[in-house]
């Protein structure tokens, strides 16, 4: 166990505001969870990568950073796996596809740690967490046992989770299981992905995304970001034909129930607020969708950019944009 206090939480979340934590725990495997019994539920924390301290914390920040792979099964079609959650996404989906494994390559270069993934039911390029996974290992704080959630008890939705509702504050995710393929049919739905075809191998793909990606996402390690800032807001089907009469060329996906998902960085550009910043906080010129931190953005500069970005929407569209990101300390 590792114990730091009163740091910055610039090294905490890839948006690097420079607010305070008063604690910080770092455990490194199950029996230290295990023996871990702190008086106060600590907040948890991954890497960081979708999480903004807007304020200086006095509640403890816990990290569960045990890591390890392993192969549980494996048979001609498939493989499960046990991934502990303090492994890191990409390096895990690197591994799978270096060893030709298919489920994961349309996740590549997805920051953050494997236990966060089915706290936002991670997704891209019409592939999310849920498709190839099992189940989830979920440590309760009030009984201090592991519990194992079957992928259907996760409660998975666009962004969404039980761990985000109903269990949240309950405990950990200390581990996720993966069913991969060991042949697979590359997901190709993906407009930045057609030069592919059915025949494109595993790191092919792999290969694909992390180049879409790299064109549109900025990296936060030289560009401070969360990615994606606010969800894509999902509105009714006569909410979507108002919108629609007046802006044609509006992208939109239509969903099982009937609704309709709207692409929320489209909106923004159309608020003419892509590329413009307010302090050193910007609307990213390359996806209006993503904030960036140009170095010594405050949390007042980036609260102001969101409202500023939502009651534009809203004023222009009738749509309400919600964060995707975890603000801490609103
Ligand atoms: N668009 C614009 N202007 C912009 C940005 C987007 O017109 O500034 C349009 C695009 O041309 C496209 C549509 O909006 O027609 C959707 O854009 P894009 O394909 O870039 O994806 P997104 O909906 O903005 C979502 C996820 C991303 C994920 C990509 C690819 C959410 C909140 N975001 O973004 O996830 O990588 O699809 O699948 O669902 C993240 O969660 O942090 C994240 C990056």
């Amino acid at each position: 166990m590792r114990l730091l206090q009163q740091l910055s939480a610039k090294p905490y979340s890839t948006f690097a505001l420079d607010t305070r934590l008063a604690e910080l725990v770092e455990l490194e495997s199950l029996a230290e969870l295990m023996a871990y019994q702190p008086a106060v539920t600590p907040m948890l924390l991954g890497e960081g990568s979708n999480s903004i301290f807007l304020t200086d914390q006095s509640q403890t920040v816990l990290r569960y950073l045990s890591k390890s792979r392993t192969l549980l099964s494996e048979d001609e079609k498939h493989v499960q796996l046990h991934i502990e959650a303090g492994d890191n996404w990409h390096q895990l989906v690197s591994w799978t596809v270096a060893q030709g494994w298919w489920g994961l390559e349309n996740l590549s270069l997805i920051p953050g740690s494997v236990g966060a993934a089915p706290v936002q039911n991670i997704g891209a390029y019409g592939a999310e967490l849920a498709d190839c996974c099992d189940y989830v290992d979920f440590f309760h704080w009030q009984s201090r046992k592991v519990q194992r959630l079957s992928k259907s008890n996760c409660g998975f939705g666009y962004r969404d989770s039980i761990f985000k509702t109903a269990l949240a504050g309950q405990g950990l995710i200390v581990a996720v299981g993966l069913t991969l393929k060991k042949q697979g049919k590359p997901k190709l739905g993906y407009k930045g992905l057609e030069h592919l075809n059915q025949h494109s191998s595993v790191a092919e793909v792999a290969d694909a995304v992390i180049a879409v990606r790299q064109s549109k996402l900025p990296d936060p390690a030289v560009l401070p970001n969360c990615g994606s800032f606010f969800k894509n807001p999902i509105v009714s089907q006569s909410e979507f034909e108002a919108i629609q009469s007046r802006y044609s060329a509006m992208p939109f996906y239509p969903q099982a129930d009937g609704q309709v998902k709207l692409a929320a960085g489209w909106l923004i550009e159309q608020t003419g607020l892509k590329g413009q910043r307010i302090g050193y906080v910007g609307c990213y010129e390359k996806q209006a969708l993503v904030l960036v931190n140009f170095g010594r953005g405050t949390a007042a500069d980036l609260q102001q950019m969101i409202s500023l970005i939502q009651q534009k929407v809203a004023a222009q569209f009738a749509v309400q944009l919600e964060p995707e990101v975890r603000l801490l300390g609103q």
